[in-house]
Order: C-alpha cells, then sequence, then structure tokens
C-alpha cells in the first residue's frame, strides 16, 4: 500500500514529478517552457502553494489567479478548458503513482476547484 502525503519532502517529490510531465507534454508543456526561466524558483514557489493548501500553513505568496490572467494575455486568449482538463489528469496521474489516502485525495479536490475558479478568472477578464 502507498502513503498518504506526509510533509514538505512529500510535497515537493509530488510537485517535482508533476512538472516533469507537464514540461513534456505535447498539448500544455510549452506554457511552462516558454514562461517560467527559473524552474527551481518555480518549484519552490509551487511547494509552498501545495503545502499550504494542504497542511494550512501561510507560505505560499503569490496571485495565482493573476498569473492564469497574465499566461492567458500571452497566448492571446487561447488557453481551454481542455488545457485544464490535461493539467488535472496529470496531476490525478502522477498522485496515484506516488501517493495514496485523504490527502492524496484532498489534492485531487483542491486542484479540481482551483481549476474552474482560474479558468472563470481567465475567462471574464478576456476583453468582450
Ligand atoms: C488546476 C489547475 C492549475 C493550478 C492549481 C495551477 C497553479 C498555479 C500556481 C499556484 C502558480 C503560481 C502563481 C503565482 O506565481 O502566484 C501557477 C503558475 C503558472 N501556471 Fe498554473 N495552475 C493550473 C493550471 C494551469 C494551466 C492549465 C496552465 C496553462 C495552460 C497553467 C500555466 C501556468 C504558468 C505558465 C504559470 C507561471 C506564470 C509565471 O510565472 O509567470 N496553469 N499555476
Amino acid at each position: 500500500m502507498k502513503k498518504d502525503i506526509a510533509d514538505r519532502e512529500d510535497v515537493s517529490l509530488l510537485v517535482h514529478t508533476f512538472y516533469k510531465k507537464v514540461r513534456a507534454n505535447k498539448d500544455i508543456g510549452f506554457f511552462f517552457n516558454e514562461t517560467i526561466n527559473d524552474w527551481d524558483e518555480h518549484l519552490a514557489k509551487l511547494t509552498d502553494f501545495w503545502e499550504s493548501n494542504l497542511f494550512l500553513v501561510q507560505k505560499f505568496k503569490g496571485r495565482p489567479g493573476r498569473a492564469h490572467i497574465e499566461v492567458d494575455y500571452k497566448y492571446e486568449h487561447k488557453i481551454e478548458a481542455y488545457h485544464f482538463g490535461v493539467w488535472l489528469n496529470l496531476w490525478f496521474e502522477t498522485l496515484e503513482e506516488l501517493f495514496e489516502g485523504p490527502l492524496a485525495e484532498r489534492a485531487k479536490n483542491h486542484a479540481r476547484n482551483l481549476g474552474h475558479n482560474f479558468f472563470m478568472k481567465i475567462f471574464s477578464a478576456r476583453p468582450k
């Protein structure tokens, strides 16, 4: 049986493994590869984000709503629900490979909700 996500080290493994898949993905990899320059910084930030999310600590400092609106602007408003679907599938796949338990489930549910939330923010920020 797999273990559940228990600490920052586990979150870091999750985030690193996930982004390897994202960067190699033909449908969404380029958004990340073309936008993120400092990968060490990005992976540390996303580890903070998920640590804050799963363990209710205050580590993450960022504006993810705004960040995604900017990415959508950069790509001329071509981000679609499909891209979020690919992102979520890779997130679920990584979680299922590595972990099992209530926190792994929470990471799935939160990502699903965040995906809706970010996409709605992107959508409502587009020129009418
Ligand atoms: C449920 C889905 C997603 C979650 C939970 C998520 C989460 C995040 C978070 C927390 C950040 C850091 C934001 C900050 O700096 O304040 C980020 C950045 C980013 N996200 Fe997402 N994301 C999701 C989906 C996507 C999708 C579908 C795309 C592309 C199509 C995307 C592209 C990016 C890019 C390129 C950045 C870097 C922005 C920058 O540093 O300028 N994300 N994401």
